[in-house]
């Protein structure tokens, strides 16, 4: 499998980097830890490496060394399609090389092998109240697909330390390649008549998505998909989703197992939740007014919010200094498709706006807008209305990332996490300038 060569090919030479830098740089100094980072989340400190993808607050996230709008431009595309294909992506962030047509073809090929949802995850999806949360079945049927983990099987086998990452890359390669199928199943059956519908061999993994929910302006809503899924794949290695996928991977739990955690924090409204947010506050901008609103009255209306303590959703990033490239690609995508789509305008509106309003305040960082800003109003318009879904297209994407990490951090045999934790009585007499009384054992 040409994932299989092209990462053996190349990774003796990653394996000796690391190795140097743990060997020759074992004291160096990266970061040192305040009090104030150990209380408020462990803002800023750099505390694990990941080749990834990077966000640079000024120039957005780069997957791999590439912008947002450098992946659009570079990676291949079928004919008669504006936005690449996600198998090019996929290979990309597993290997660190741009691929060709070919080589994405091979990739999304592979993925058409292992589309189909086995029978126990339909059944165990079927089983659950239909009123559970999108985002829980998203998880479970993750997790129901465990049963097929190689990794866990050739484990128990006596699998070399060496060879952890092969089978971890299948079942990567198995478990994205349900993905579409598995989202689409659940959406049929949470908000429709539940049919079961196969994937098409002749569409890419993106669009296929679009065709499973038989979306009625499928032409454009493939088009989004594909942008959708190549823009949410990976924000970097520490935020919740990545950093819960990364400590869970770290027990040599298997890809099922990792990717169903990383969902659960991906769940949280602090997290990806908050697209939802997001859409419910312009709708509640667009029901506040007869028409679109004036760049006055627009912006009388976020001051009154922002003096009741509210925040302007989509609008601020903990990493960001900049508007969101994420948002800006699908900011264009608007002004193609849906120039009159009278959502859009707003969040048009509301971009000419918010920014002067958020730095009246002094205090907000990042005026600028975030990927949630825009995410929602582009699925509303066509169709996807129900806003609990939205976290689990978010998901679909983000799987590539935190399986391309996964991938990479058994092959570079990176152990267990295991940090250390103090009492607060040990903090207060640190301050104090005394002796810890208690030794810290590594
Ligand atoms: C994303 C977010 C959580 C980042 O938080 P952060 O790193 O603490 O942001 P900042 O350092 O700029 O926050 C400084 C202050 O500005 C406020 N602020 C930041 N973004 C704001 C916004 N969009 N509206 C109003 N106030 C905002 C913060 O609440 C904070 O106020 P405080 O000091 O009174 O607590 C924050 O910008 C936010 O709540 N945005 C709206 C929700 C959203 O879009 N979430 C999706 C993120 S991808």
């Amino acid at each position: 499998m040409i994932l299989h060569d092209r990462i053996s090919d190349i990774l003796p030479s990653w394996r000796t980097r690391v190795n140097r830098l743990v060997n020759e740089y074992r004291d160096f100094k990266v970061c040192d830890v305040t009090v104030s980072q150990i209380y408020q989340g462990i803002r800023g400190v750099q505390i694990q490496v990941a080749d990834i993808s990077y966000v640079d607050p000024y120039e957005g996230i780069r997957l791999r060394g590439y912008t947002i709008p450098e992946v659009l431009e570079k990676l291949p595309r079928m004919d008669g399609c504006e936005f690449p294909m996600a198998g090019g992506l996929y290979y990309l962030l597993m290997t660190d090389e741009m691929p060709d047509f070919d080589k994405a073809m091979q990739v999304e090929d592979e993925w058409k092998k292992h589309a189909e949802l086995p029978d126990h995850v339909i059944s165990m999806i079927h089983s659950m109240p239909r009123t559970t949360h999108p985002m829980t079945l998203f998880s479970q049927g993750i997790l129901a697909l465990q049963t097929e983990s190689e990794f866990t099987r050739r484990y128990n086998d006596g699998l070399t330390k060496a060879d952890y990452w092969i089978p971890t890359l299948d079942d990567s390669i198995r478990l994205t390649a349900k993905l579409p199928s598995l989202a689409a199943f659940i959406y049929n059956w949470k908000y429709r008549d539940g049919a079961m519908i196969m994937p098409d061999p002749n569409l890419d993994w993106s669009a296929n998505f679009a065709y499973m929910v038989e979306n009625p302006n499928n032409h454009e809503y493939e088009e989004l998909c594909r942008l959708f899924f190549l823009l949410h794949s990976d924000h970097e290695g520490a935020n919740v989703s990545a950093h819960t996928a990364h400590l869970v991977n770290s027990a040599l739990s298997d890809i099922y197992l990792t990717s169903s955690a990383a969902m659960n924090g991906l769940a949280g409204p602090l997290h990806g939740l908050a697209n939802q947010e997001c859409l419910r506050w312009l709708l509640k901008v667009y029901n506040s007014f007869d028409a679109l609103p004036s760049k006055e009255e627009m912006a009388m209306f976020a001051r009154k919010e922002l003096q009741s303590g509210r925040v302007i959703p989509g609008y601020g990033h903990a990493v960001l200094r900049t508007t969101d490239p994420r948002f800006t690609a699908q900011y264009e995508f608007a002004r193609k498709y849906l120039p009159e789509d009278e959502l859009y305008q707003l969040v048009c509106r509301v971009y000419e706006v918010l920014p002067d309003v958020l730095k009246e305040t002094g205090k907000v960082k990042n005026p600028y807008p975030n990927v949630d800003a825009i995410n929602g109003t582009l699925q509303y318009h066509y169709g996807v209305r129900e806003f609990d879904f939205y976290t689990v297209l978010f998901g679909v994407s983000r799987i590539m990332g935190i399986t391309a990490h996964s991938v990479w951090a058994r092959a570079l045999n990176k152990p267990i996490e295991r940090p250390k934790s103090l009492t607060t009585a040990m903090l207060e007499e640190r301050v104090a300038g005394k002796p810890d009384t208690i030794e810290v054992e590594l």
